[in-house]
């Protein structure tokens, strides 16, 4: 599918975001393996959570979709979960194959994850190898690396360790894999990374301890079903946020947006590169922050973002070098080597294909520099069949004198379907 963009004048209006991708797993997951009812409101009907939701219902567990955003999940108990019949597909998900490599680790059966071709070159052994020292017959290609990854559940031993690579994923299969373990397992972050399901393993009465930069999980105790309320995903409201702050004339609402802190480096750097937004109504639900944002236009300096920075604005920094090409002078992005390992490799991507639109931008290994303010024009780009490139250069065409056309652009359903609706909302031209 192409998607065809010409530039626009201004974006106004209000607009709230679909719920948060990272936080929907989740709830899945975590629902599935806790006593009793858990309910999701504001659920991310995306393909890649509904992926998540298919291996759930296909090792047994009851969910019921009452509307499309809001769930009943039966939990089964820590011991409930039932062997797959067949090979469990994550399709483009990266986050549900290392998170259930680490559920289905401490299983009695026998369980295949595969994934679309995507997956099947993405790197697993970050999640393999620290469970195979917690006692997992875990196994794939190039001695787990690659994917597929066939498991046959095991007593699990309880790990001190620490992550080589900072990683919400990796992290959080470790968690899961310590929750059917007999003992206290540590994980020490190299820098502090997403932290929703340590938030959701509290509210589910879990025995954690949350001790920066360590985080401790006593195995064996059963989770208690509960409401979860998910917030708008900031991800998915940094492209309206990012095209706002550039349109002369801009100014955006977005309605409760998830400002969980390690997730809210996107607005941390704005605010450094000049940017006007207005936090309002802020609130914590379901122990999640959330707050109303108000965007305005601004003018942009450039600056340098450096590996601390990183992770707390990984899936943006795509969207950044966008950002980058109109602000004065130089933006610099080091130490996010990670971006070559995402869907797909995201340095090689936003290069060449803002490149073509006429951006002065350089490829690093970790990074990229961008030379701004350009004058982009309109292209023929594509995607890479990644849902982040897809939505980034959405937002450079709206910038791009002439028409833009986004090849292979249905990959925006994987976290945001009704993407186009929304920015169609609040164009002015
Ligand atoms: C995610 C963690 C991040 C992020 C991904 C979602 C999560 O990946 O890029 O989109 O939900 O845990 P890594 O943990 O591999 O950095």
């Amino acid at each position: 599918m192409e998607l065809v963009l010409e530039k626009a004048k201004s974006l106004k209006g209000d607009i709230s975001v679909p719920g948060d991708k990272s936080i929907s797993h989740r709830s899945l997951i975590l629902g599935s393996i806790a006593q009793g009812e858990t309910r999701i409101y504001n659920f991310l009907d995306s393909l890649d959570c509904l992926r998540t939701l298919e291996c759930m219902r296909a090792l047994g567990v009851e969910i019921k979709k009452i509307s499309n955003n809001f769930l009943k999940i039966k939990g089964k108990g820590l011991y409930g979960l039932e062997e797959p019949k067949d090979i469990l597909e994550v399709g483009n998900s990266g986050t549900t194959i290392r998170l259930l490599a680490g559920l289905l680790s401490g299983q009695k059966f026998y369980s295949v994850l595969n994934g679309d071709d995507s997956i099947r070159k993405r790197p697993m052994k970050r999640v393999v190898q620290p469970l195979r020292l917690m006692g997992a017959n875990i196994w794939g290609r190039e001695d787990g690396e690659l994917t597929p990854l066939s498991i046959k559940g095991n007593r699990l031993t309880p790990l001190h360790y620490t992550l080589p690579i900072a990683s919400a994923q990796v992290k959080s299969a470790l968690l899961l894999a310590g929750l059917y373990t007999n003992g206290e397992t540590v994980i020490k972050e190299p820098l502090p990374t997403r932290d929703h399901t340590e938030r959701m393993l509290k509210i589910m009465q879990a025995d954690i301890k949350i001790c920066p930069p360590k985080i401790k999980i006593r195995g064996g105790r059963e989770l208690k079903g509960t409401d979860i309320f998910i917030p708008g995903d900031i991800s998915s409201a940094a492209y309206f946020i990012i095209a706002a702050s550039m349109l002369k004339g801009s100014q955006v609402i977005i309605k409760q947006v998830g400002f969980n802190p390690t997730r809210i480096g996107i607005i941390e750097i704005l605010n450094k590169m000049g940017a006007k937004i207005n936090i309002l109504n802020h609130q914590i639900k379901s122990n999640e922050a959330r707050a109303d944002l108000k965007i305005e236009y601004s003018e942009l300096k450039g600056l340098e973002i450096s590996k601390e920075n990183v992770p707390f604005l990984i899936d943006e920094l795509p969207l950044i070098a966008v950002l980058a090409t109109q602000a004065q002078g130089e933006t610099v992005v080091s130490g996010a080597k990670e971006l070559r390992v995402k869907e797909t490799d995201r340095i090689k991507a936003i290069v060449s294909e803002l490149e073509k639109m006429g951006t002065d931008i350089k490829e690093k290994e970790d990074g990229f520099i961008v030379r701004g303010p350009s004058k982009l024009h309109g292209a023929v780009c594509d995607s890479y069949n990644d849902h982040r490139i897809a939505m980034s250069l959405a937002v450079a065409a709206l910038l791009a004198e002439g028409k833009t056309i986004i090849k292979n652009s249905e990959c925006i359903d994987i976290s945001f379907p009704g993407f186009k609706k929304t920015l169609q909302k609040l164009i002015n031209f």
